[in-house]
C-alpha cells in the first residue's frame, strides 16, 4: 500500500506537539506492515534544510495565487514530498504563529495550498508518485478530501476519467478546526456551493477540518475514549452533531510513541542512562535535574514534573490555585513548557514566590522533555480534554508515574492505583475528574502518600507503567487493517 501522508508537522523537521511525534513514527511502524509513507510537507526553513537527494517533480506558477515547487527528498528514513512555496512557507517563527506569538494571518491560503497539493497528488498529477490513499492530518490537511469532491463535481462526466483515492481523516485535536470567514471561498479555489451545510460551511464560516470530517471515507481519532467524547455535545465542540452522523466511518485508534526514540538506555538526553522498569537507577538522574532547575538536591523530596504546551487545554492555568497545596509535604515542582503568555507569566511568578521548590523553563526543548520524564518521581497532566496524550507515554516508559485527568487517551493508557487495581498489580498511575483544583490537589497527594508510605508498592507502579507497550506496534496494526478496508483488500492479508 502506498500512503500519502499530508501533515503540518513531523519530527524531527518541525514539530510543535504531538501531531509532529505521530506523523514523523508511525510511518516506521506501517512500513513493517508493508505500507510505505510518503509524507507532504509545507518547506518551511527547516524543512527545506533537511531534505537529501531532492529533485523536483512539479513546477506550479500559481498554486492559490503562488508559486510553488514541489520536491521529491529523502529526510533520514523517511520519503518526503515538500511543497516549497517561499512565499507561505519561508519564515521565521513556527508552523502557525510568527516570532512574536500570532497566528499568521495567511494560515487559511497556506493550509489550503497545502491541502490542493495532496489533491493534485492524489488525482494522480505526478508521474514519479501515485498513491493508494491519503491520511490526512487535523485541519490543516482537511480541505484535502472537500477538493477531491468538488473537482469530481466539476469534471461531470468526465469524472471517470479522474483517480478515485480514498481519504482517512485523522483528529489529533478537535479544538483546532481551521475556521475562516466565508469570503475567503475564492481565495481557497473552492466553488460556490461548498459553503453549504453539505460542504464546507460550519457555523457560518468555512472549517476546513469539518470538510474533511464531512468528505473523508473514514475518519479516526487518537483514542477510543476521545472518539465517544467528541461524539457528545460536552466534548464535540460544536462537530458532535456531524461526527453521530458518521459514527459508523469514525474509530479511535490510540498513538504509539517510537521506542528507540524514548529508550532511557540510549536517550542522549538522559543524563545517567538506565532500563526502562530500573526504578533505582533513575535515582542519579533526579539529583542532577534538582542541580539543573536550581532545586534542594534532596532525594528524599517527592518531584513532579509537567511538559505541556502552556493552554487552556492542558489545565497549566490551575497551577496558581493549587501550587501552595501541592508543595506540602517536602514536594518540588518542575514545569518545561510553552504557549499562553500569561499562564507562561503565572509560572515565572510561582517561581519566584516559592523560589528553590518550583522552578519553570519557558521555552521549548526537547531535551528537557526527555530529560524530565528521566527524572521526576510523578508527572503531572491536569488536561481539561486530551485526544491521546504521549507524555504520559514517555512517562510510563521512563518510569516517572503519570498523575493525570481522567480523559481521553489518558485514560486509556493510565490504570488508576485503586485498591483493585493495586491488588491485582496492574496500576501503573493517578487519575482524577472532574478536573478542578480540589481533584487535582488530592490525586497529587494520594500519589505523595504512596511514594511516601509504601515505597515498594510505588515502585511497583514503575515497574508495571515500563511493561507497557506504549509503542506503535499494535495500533500501526490497527491503521493497517483500516487502510486495508477502505481500499476493499483483505486486512488480514494486509496486515
Ligand atoms: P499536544 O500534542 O496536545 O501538545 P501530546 O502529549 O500529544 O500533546 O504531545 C506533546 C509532545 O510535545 C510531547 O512529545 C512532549 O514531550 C512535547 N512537548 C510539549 N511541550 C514541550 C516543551 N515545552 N519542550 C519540549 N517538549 C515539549
Ligand atoms: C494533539 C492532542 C494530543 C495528541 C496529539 C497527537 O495535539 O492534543 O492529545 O496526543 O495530537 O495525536
Amino acid at each position: 500500500i502506498r500512503l500519502l501522508s499530508v501533515t503540518s508537522e513531523m519530527f524531527p523537521f518541525v514539530k510543535t506537539g504531538g501531531l509532529g511525534d505521530v506523523a514523523g513514527s508511525l510511518p516506521m511502524a506501517l512500513a513493517r506492515y508493508g505500507v510505505n509513507v510518503t509524507t507532504l510537507l509545507p518547506g518551511y526553513r527547516p524543512v527545506m534544510a533537511a531534505m537529501e537527494d531532492r529533485r523536483a517533480v512539479a513546477h506550479l506558477p500559481d498554486l492559490l495565487g503562488h508559486a510553488a515547487t514541489l520536491w521529491a527528498a529523502r529526510a533520514g528514513d523517511v520519503d518526503l514530498l515538500v511543497l516549497d512555496a517561499p512565499t507561505l512557507f519561508d519564515r521565521p517563527g513556527n508552523p502557525y504563529m510568527c516570532p512574536d506569538g500570532q497566528d499568521w494571518p495567511d494560515n487559511g491560503v497556506r493550509f489550503a495550498a497545502l491541502s490542493r497539493m495532496a489533491a493534485n497528488i492524489a488525482q494522480g498529477q505526478l508521474a514519479c508518485y501515485r498513491p493508494d490513499l491519503v491520511h490526512a492530518h487535523d485541519w490543516q490537511a482537511g480541505l484535502t478530501a472537500a477538493y477531491l469532491h468538488y473537482d469530481r463535481m466539476a469534471a461531470g462526466d468526465d469524472a471517470a476519467a479522474i483517480p478515485r483515492i480514498p481519504v482517512v481523516q485523522t483528529i489529533h485535536n478537535l479544538a483546532f478546526q481551521g475556521r475562516f470567514p466565508a469570503s475567503s471561498m475564492a481565495e481557497f479555489g473552492l466553488p460556490p456551493e461548498a459553503f453549504s451545510v453539505e460542504g464546507c460551511e460550519c457555523y457560518g464560516a468555512i472549517s476546513f477540518l469539518k470538510a474533511g470530517l464531512y468528505f473523508a471515507d473514514r475518519i479516526t481519532t487518537v483514542s477510543p475514549t476521545y472518539a465517544h467524547e467528541i461524539q457528545t455535545p460536552e466534548g464535540g465542540m460544536g462537530l458532535d452533531g456531524l461526527l453521530r452522523q458518521r459514527r459508523d466511518r469514525l474509530e479511535g485508534i490510540l498513538n504509539g510513541i517510537s521506542t528507540d526514540i524514548w529508550n532511557p538506555a540510549s536517550d542522549p538526553a538522559v543524563h545517567f542512562p538506565y532500563m526502562p522498569g530500573d526504578a533505582l537507577g533513575r535515582a542519579p538522574n533526579k539529583r542532577a535535574l534538582q542541580a539543573e532547575f536550581g532545586l534542594a538536591a534532596d532525594p528524599d523530596a517527592f518531584v513532579i514534573g509537567i511538559v505541556s504546551r502552556l493552554t487552556e487545554q492542558k489545565g497549566i492555568d490551575l497551577l496558581p490555585q493549587v501550587t501552595g497545596n501541592l508543595l506540602a509535604g517536602n514536594t518540588q515542582i518542575i514545569v518545561v513548557g510553552e504557549g499562553d503568555r500569561e499562564i507562561e507569566r503565572s509560572l515565572v511568578a510561582l517561581q519566584q514566590r516559592f523560589a528553590g521548590r518550583f522552578a519553570c523553563r519557558i521555552g521549548y526543548s526537547e531535551r528537557l522533555g526527555h530529560r524530565v520524564p528521566s527524572a521526576v518521581d510523578a508527572l503531572l497532566i491536569p488536561s481539561r480534554f486530551e485526544p491521546c496524550g504521549l507524555t504520559q507515554l514517555s512517562a510510563l516508559r521512563y518510569g516517572a508515574v503519570p498523575v493525570a485527568s481522567r480523559v481521553g487517551g489518558l485514560a486509556d493508557t493510565i490504570v488508576d492505583a485503586n485498591p483493585a487495581a493495586m491488588a491485582h498489580g496492574v496500576a501503573t498511575g493517578f487519575l482524577f475528574s472532574p478536573v478542578d483544583a480540589s481533584t487535582l490537589v488530592t490525586a497529587v497527594s494520594r500519589a505523595r502518600m504512596l511514594y511516601r508510605r509504601n515505597r515498594r508498592a510505588w515502585r511497583q507502579l514503575q515497574v508495571n507503567g515500563a511493561a507497557c507497550d506504549v509503542s506503535w506496534n499494535e495500533h500501526a496494526v490497527h491503521y493497517v487493517m483500516l487502510f486495508a478496508d477502505v481500499l476493499g483488500l483483505d486486512p488480514y492479508a494486509a496486515a
